[in-house]
């Protein structure tokens, strides 16, 4: 079964290393244009399924969670800017300060955490995850 049938059905890892081959397998059929948004509770993984898919395009710089700057840009095969809105206001003024929409250029994935904390998404989303979290297991389903 291909990545985004068997992740409509939910896949469940059980080590950090099975969530990256997860993300791995999502990256290689993702559009030019891609917008994640990743649901979930603290702690489910999303930060970790990012980093999976920094590895799928070659990004040598450790991915970090971006709490307190909103998002950080990496260049690899794709560039990759990784955002978590769990800190912002909604406030529809937030995506003219940030300035995505003139760093990012094709082929991007735009990943977003905490995605409801933004009044809205200037892309159409490509996929939207849902990540829960139950001992060391991790459950990945497209919503
Ligand atoms: N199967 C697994 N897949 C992913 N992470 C796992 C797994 N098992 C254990 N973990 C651990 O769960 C934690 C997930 O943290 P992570 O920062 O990715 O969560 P998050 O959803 O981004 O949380 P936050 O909302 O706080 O940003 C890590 O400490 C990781 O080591
Ligand atoms: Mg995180």
């Amino acid at each position: 079964m291909n990545i985004l049938d068997r992740l409509k059905s939910g896949i469940t890892t059980s080590s950090v290393e099975a969530t990256y081959q997860v993300a791995c397998e999502l990256a290689a059929q993702l559009p030019d244009e891609a917008v994640l948004t990743l649901e979930g509770d603290l702690g489910a993984g999303k930060t970790t399924f990012v980093k999976g898919l920094a590895q799928a395009w070659d990004i040598q710089e450790a991915v970090t969670s971006p709490t307190f700057n909103i998002y950080n840009l990496y260049q690899g095969t794709r560039q990759l800017a990784h955002m978590d809105a769990y800190r912002l206001e909604k406030s529809p003024e937030i995506w003219d300060e940030l300035m995505l929409e003139e760093l990012i250029f094709p082929p991007f994935c735009l990943a977003i955490e905490w995605p409801s904390k933004l009044p809205f998404i200037p892309w159409p989303i490509t996929h939207r995850l849902q990540l829960t979290a139950q001992g060391e297991m991790r459950t990945i389903s497209l919503a």
